[in-house]
């Protein structure tokens, strides 16, 4: 088993990983985000991607999701813990609340979602009725029971296109579809896992409340002081479920 994170915004690098070398792989769909990070978090190996590059310069409709993907095949990894930064939609999830959803609905569009694209001999329909790895969700669940972390264990999260945030009215109708985080990249990523066949769950930190959801305008200072909080429980999290996957 090798563990990979992928790490958003709020979390180009992780600090406390003992790096022990980095590595840029070649794929058929051209270049992954940034080069692959091989480390060591509290002992245990493992390798980062930062989705948006490092330094973070992709936005979420430019991130060739299809690379990174097939670039952690490449390199060996079975499990991929995606770590996003979001809106919180539903009453539980407020900012700095770390979220660990169980459903998607993709709003995305224009992306390239999938890699059975060319070759129609071989075009593979993949079961989606449960998009994240259970069994991966439930660990990254009993780590943060472990380490006192507080977690929502389920959740819908809502994949929108971005780079701008919603209008009141979309964040509106999210909720009527019942969605109860909103990001910009959970979708095709988790998608293209499951086509690879890579156990893939989603570790959600809310960095603002939905548009609409407050009075006051979004700004990226509250965002950015929300996903400092979150984030640096996210790293505990994820330490604590690294462990838990030895
Ligand atoms: N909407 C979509 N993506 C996001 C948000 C949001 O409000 N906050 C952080 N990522």
């Amino acid at each position: 088993m090798t563990l990979a994170i992928i790490g958003g915004t709020g979390l180009t690098a992780i600090d406390r990983l003992t790096i022990t070398h980095t590595q840029s792989v070649d794929t058929p769909f051209g270049a992954p985000s940034a080069d692959y990070v091989f480390g060591e978090l509290d002992g245990r190996q493992l390798i980062f991607l930062a989705r948006h590059g490092n330094p973070h310069t992709i936005p979420p409709h430019k991130i060739n999701y299809r690379a990174n993907i097939w670039g952690l095949k490449a390199l060996g990894v079975t499990e991929i813990l995606a770590v996003a930064a979001v809106g919180g939609i539903t009453r539980a999830m407020k900012p700095a609340q770390i979220a660990i959803p169980d459903q998607i609905i993709d709003y995305s569009y224009g992306r390239e979602h999938t890699f059975f694209a060319d070759d129609l001999a071989h075009v593979t329909h993949i079961d989606f009725s449960y998009p994240y790895a259970e069994h991966l969700r439930q660990r990254i669940i009993a780590a943060a029971a472990t380490a006192g972390i507080d977690v929502v264990g389920t959740g819908t999260y809502a994949c929108t296109q971005g780079p701008r945030l919603e209008t009141a009215a979309e964040i509106k109708r999210l909720a009527n579809d019942g969605c109860d985080l909103v990001g910009m990249t959970g979708m095709p990523e988790a998608a293209l896992a499951k086509e690879l066949d890579l156990a893939y769950a989603n570790i959600s930190v809310v960095a603002n409340w939905g548009a609409g959801l407050e009075s006051t305008e979004i700004t990226m200072a509250e965002i950015e002081a929300n996903l400092k909080l979150g984030m640096h429980n996210a790293i505990n999290l994820l330490a604590q479920t690294v462990l838990l996957s030895a």
